[in-house]
């Protein structure tokens, strides 16, 4: 019964409608591992993936890196099971590693209120990376409220809720090849 509705609700059917297709993500994508891998040239990136809606930008992305990296992940709590954010930001999974001295790529899939995104930099500004950058897959600014902004984005979005290409709602629909529109 559970992998049948894991089944159902992994399709596109008609709650969603799609956004961005596979192709136009990874030709963005693509785009995107060239301008950091310009902005990086010469250096050595430390990549951070916030768990778990980042994951898979962030095996296509690294793989259009040209400069050397590690990659680390760290999870930090955001919705819930709910579409609505809490406001509260805590850490569930911190970095295996030292970040002191290192550039610093954040790698995130979707900016929204960007709460989660500035308790992330207050956190490791605290530990005295050499320098810190954020990447996003998509940003939905209209729904901003703090200011923080991206310095690479693929998608500016407006406010709908999204899902797909590790984007969830309640876990279910991160393997969805394309972003789409969740109808609620
Ligand atoms: P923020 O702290 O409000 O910027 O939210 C960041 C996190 O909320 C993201 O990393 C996502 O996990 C989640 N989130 C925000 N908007 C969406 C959406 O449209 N679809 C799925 N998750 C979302």
């Amino acid at each position: 019964m559970v992998i049948q509705k894991e089944r159902r609700e992994g399709a596109i059917d008609n709650n969603q409608k799609i956004l961005f297709e596979r192709g136009e993500i990874e030709k963005r994508i693509k785009e995107l591992g060239a301008q950091i891998s310009r902005d990086y040239s010469g250096k050595e990136l430390f990549v951070i993936g916030i768990l778990k809606g980042a994951v898979i930008f962030l095996s296509d992305l690294v793989r259009n890196i040209e400069v050397p990296l590690k990659i680390d992940f760290m999870a930090v709590s955001s919705y819930g099971a709910s579409t609505k954010s809490s406001g509260i930001v805590r850490t569930l999974k911190d970095l295996d590693q030292s970040v002191e001295g290192r550039d610093i790529l954040i790698v995130e899939d979707i900016v929204d209120t960007g709460l989660t995104l500035k308790f992330l930099c207050d956190n490791l500004w605290q530990r005295h990376p050499k320098s810190l950058k954020i990447v996003t897959l998509l940003d939905k600014p209209d729904r901003r409220v703090v200011d923080i902004k991206p310095d690479y984005s693929g998608f500016v979005i407006p406010d709908h809720f999204v899902v797909g290409f590790g984007l969830d709602h309640n876990e279910y629909y991160r393997h969805l090849p394309h972003i789409c529109i969740l109808n609620e």
